[in-house]
Order: C-alpha cells, then structure tokens, then sequence
C-alpha cells in the first residue's frame, strides 16, 4: 500500500530532522532545506524519501518545487529563523527577512498546496513557539512573525474545516542550533537540560498526526518542565 507523504520544511536539522525521525516508519517524507546535496543526504538515511530543496524566501523557487509534488497528506512548516535582537537593532530588511520566511512563505506554500490538501484530507502542522504566545525582550521580528502564524493558522482552520486539520504547535526552548546562536547572541551560558530536546517536540507532532478520524488538536503548548515563558 502507498504511505501517505508527509513534506517537513527545516527537515534538515533541528527540529525538522527530528520529526522526520519520528515520522519516518509511517510516511513517505520530503526533506525540505535549502541545499539540494544537503537535502538529498538527508533523505538517504530514511527508509521512504526524497528531498525537497528550495529557498522557501523565494516565492518563484517555492512554485518551482511544488510543481515537482503529486500527492501529499501533512505539511509541517518547521522552517525558521530567529535572530535574537532588540528593537534598536533591528533593520527594516531584518524585519522584512524575518516576516517571510516564518510568516509569508509559510502562506505561500500552503496556498500552493491547497488542492492537493483537500484532496487528501490533508493536515497542516504550524511550529509556531511560545513566543507566539507571549512577546519578550529581544525577540521583536520572530515574536511577531510567529503572533502572525498563530493567525494564519486559525484562519486557515476557519476556512478549510472539515477538508484540512490545522495545528499550532507552541513549543518553549528546543535543544537545536537556534537556541544555541541565540544564548551566544545574549552572551549567557547554554545549559541543554533547560530545553526540550528536539524529539520531545517531535513525539508531540507525531501525537497530533495520530488524534483520530474526526479529530483535531488544534492548538499544543509544551514547554521544559522547569521553565516558565520564553
Ligand atoms: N529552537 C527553539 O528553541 C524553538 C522554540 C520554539 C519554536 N521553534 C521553532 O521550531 C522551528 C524549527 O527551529 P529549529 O530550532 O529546528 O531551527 P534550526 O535548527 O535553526 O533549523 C532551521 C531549519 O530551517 C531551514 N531554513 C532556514 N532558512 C530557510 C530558507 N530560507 N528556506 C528553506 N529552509 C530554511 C534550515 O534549512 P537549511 O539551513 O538546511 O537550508 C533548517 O532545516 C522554527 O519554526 C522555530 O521558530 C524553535
């Protein structure tokens, strides 16, 4: 029998590596990252797949790739960048930089999307973060961009329910490269027991997948146990 696909953007590291970890014995999955050899090294070490490599900051790129997918059944938009900066410091191309990768290309590919998500039923995962719950200090543009998913996301579950499941998933701190540059960016020691470790989260997508025939989570929030908001 054919597995249903699953494409994850940011599936090249981090938590996007993770959950294409977590959802490989199921599905027949689409790496997605910005480097074609990156990509396709990825996808050898799964049993089902095939990479997925395009600038997802480039909207002609996006299209270009979509073309290439016949069917699918889950999209996770794991893709993200999240420099860690205050107001002050942040410039308008910054702002710009920010807000299209975490914000528009995530609309983009989901409206490119859509027939094939209909047509199957489809589920769209959103890892959006604690800070698109509560804003913080320091993390204007991401806060925002992901304020903005939160958004997308409910609209998107407003207008496709009944054809396509939609989930916001709001994780605290993951163990990943992100978290990593952003304590060196703050100039404080790392401690990986203070965050979540990337297949945690990925448990959590897995779990959302699986809710059942006529069910959806729509909204999860997991966070370290010993830490509070972001
Ligand atoms: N880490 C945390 O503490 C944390 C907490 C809450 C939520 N999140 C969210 O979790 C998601 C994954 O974060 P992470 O920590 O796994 O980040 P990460 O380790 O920095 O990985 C980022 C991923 O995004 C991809 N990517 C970046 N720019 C791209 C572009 N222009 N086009 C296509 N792909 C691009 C990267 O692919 P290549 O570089 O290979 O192209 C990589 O696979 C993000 O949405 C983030 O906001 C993270």
């Amino acid at each position: 029998m054919e597995r249903p696909v699953a494409l994850i953007t940011g599936g090249t590291r981090g938590l996007g590596l993770a959950i294409a970890h977590a959802l490989a014995s199921d599905y027949e999955l689409l790496i997605g990252g910005r480097d074609p050899r990156g990509t396709a090294q990825v996808a050898a070490r799964f049993p089902v797949a095939r990479p997925w490599a395009c600038d997802l900051g480039d909207p002609e790129a996006v299209a270009g790739a979509v073309d290439g997918i016949d069917r699918v059944n889950v999209v996770v938009h794991s893709a993200g960048v999240a420099p860690r900066k205050s107001i002050e410091e942040v410039s308008a191309a910054e702002w710009v930089q920010v807000l299209n990768l975490n914000l528009v290309s995530v609309a983009e590919l989901t409206r490119l999307l859509l027939p094939k998500l209909r047509e199957s039923h489809g589920h769209v995962v959103m890892i959006n973060a604690g800070l698109g719950l509560h804003a913080a200090a320091g993390w204007a543009p991401y806060s925002a961009s992901k304020f903005g998913l939160r958004s997308f996301a409910d609209t998107l579950r407003a207008e496709e329910r009944g054809r396509i499941k939609v989930t916001s998933i709001h994780p605290g701190r993951i163990d990943t490269e992100m978290q990593r540059a952003a304590y060196k960016a703050m100039g404080r020691p790392y401690d990986p027991a203070e965050h979540l470790a990337p297949a945690t989260v990925a448990r959590a997508v897995k779990y959302v997948l699986e809710a059942g025939d006529g069910a959806v989570v729509e909204m999860l929030q997991i966070r370290p146990e010993s830490v509070g908001h972001q």
